[in-house]
């Protein structure tokens, strides 16, 4: 494995002493952040509401810190606004449910969803023993059909409708559609419109967007790892064969000149490929072992993605990248543990262990920030934030 970077003296995870910290703070800031209802909030002035994909890392969190009954409490809530088809919306407005209700034209929830982190929520509460609900199971199984089935209806892979639904919002994947003038304001008015343009079913679920329907590579990775997870762990085996069939269509839309996933098929593709690191996650469900090595080895190398506190959100050579700039180029908590996590499955020891030792020195430099300068650990966006906590997940799991 190339690139194992990180410089000599800065590796947080060596003295045991400060790994501890790790685990301290990560269970002080989500006692800082838990609510009453029973949910975390991702920080308590810049994101004061419940999120889908958050409160899932969230929840794993938990788990690992010693608190499975929390952990529990916050995945139930991430189903509390489930629709009766299965979608689940991607923010709860629990105590202000008029706050963006003439943006979303609905009271209490948004009217997209995100990537659905609870497949692999569910999984890690019963590998770890803890008793849960048939229900829980149920609605978790219910959110991935919704996407496999009315949201795909007859294409190959999934399609997100909006932006925000893929979690990494201003992505350069989503250039094309935010034009050649774009400026993070312009392209915050024009998501806006893009939610005035989505087509929901009768109740309300968000199903096809006339203005915006990418089958993200990424979004797709997490649907089937999501899907697999609870397969895995013997629960919803009817989600086991459309699955294989995802992973088939998504593995189809490899790129091997740009070591990528595409998001479209490569003969309909009208721009090249962007490489960003959330569409290299099919190595969490590809069956192809030497696309395994190849990302692993991008995803750790300097001259690719690879940085001290975690890889870079872009490719260092794209001309998009910007390492200070929101989902253009930073590196994202819950991204480098989603590549730890398929590195400890897909049996890259090295890799699991750089990429520990990387989130832990971005969580160290950044003070458990939303994201973080690949190279310097430098802090950026709200600070602290919840989902940076996973730090102590890598601490404890590695430690194990
Ligand atoms: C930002 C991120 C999104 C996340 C939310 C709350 O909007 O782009 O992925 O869920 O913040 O942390």
């Amino acid at each position: 494995m190339s690139g194992d970077t990180v410089p000599v003296g800065t590796d947080p995870l060596e003295p045991g002493r400060e790994a501890a910290t790790v685990v301290d703070r990560a269970r002080a800031l989500l006692d800082a952040h838990w609510q009453p209802r029973g949910f975390t909030v991702p920080n308590t002035a810049v994101y004061p509401h419940q999120w889908l994909w958050d409160s899932c890392f969230h929840s794993v969190t938990w788990l690992h810190v010693g608190d499975p009954d929390r952990a529990v409490a916050e995945l139930t809530n991430v189903f509390a606004r489930q629709h009766d088809d299965g979608f689940v919306p991607h923010m709860t407005y629990w105590d202000q449910p008029e706050l963006h209700a003439s943006f979303w034209r609905r009271s209490g929830e948004s009217a997209i969803t995100q990537p659905p982190m609870y497949g692999h929520a569910v999984a890690e509460l019963v590998r770890a023993g803890v008793a849960i609900d048939a229900e829980l199971v149920q609605r978790a199984a219910a959110g991935l059909e919704f996407l496999l089935g009315p949201r795909r209806a007859d294409r190959p892979l999934v399609p997100i409708v909006h932006p925000w639904e893929s979690g990494c919002d201003d992505s350069p994947r989503w250039d094309r559609w935010a034009g050649p003038a774009r400026t993070p304001g312009s392209w915050r008015a024009r998501k806006g419109e893009l939610v005035d343009s989505i087509r929901a079913s009768a109740t309300g679920s968000a199903l096809a967007n006339p203005d915006f329907e990418v089958e993200s590579a990424a979004f797709n990775a997490l649907v089937a790892f999501n899907a697999r997870e609870l397969v895995d762990v013997g629960l919803a085996p009817g989600l086991a064969e459309p699955v294989d069939a995802l992973v088939e269509a998504l593995d189809a839309r490899w790129d091997p000149s740009r070591t990528s996933w595409r998001d479209e098929p490569a003969d309909g593709a009208s721009d090249p490929l962007v490489r960003t690191l959330e569409a290299l996650l099919g190595v969490l469900v590809t069956p192809d072992g030497d696309r395994v090595a190849a990302v692993f080895e991008e995803v750790l190398d300097v001259g690719a993605y690879g940085g001290a506190c975690g890889p870079a959100q872009v490719h260092r050579d794209e001309p998009a990248y910007d390492p200070h700039a929101y989902w253009r180029g930073p590196a994202w908590p819950q991204l480098t543990y989603l590549f730890w996590v398929a590195a400890r499955r897909r049996g890259s020891a090295a890799a699991a262990d750089a990429l520990a030792r990387r989130l832990v020195a971005g969580v160290e430099r950044s003070g458990f920030a939303e994201y973080w300068h690949p190279d310097t650990g430098a802090g950026l966006g709200a600070v602290p934030q919840s989902w940076a906590a996973l730090a102590a997940v890598v601490v404890v799991v590695e430690d194990g």
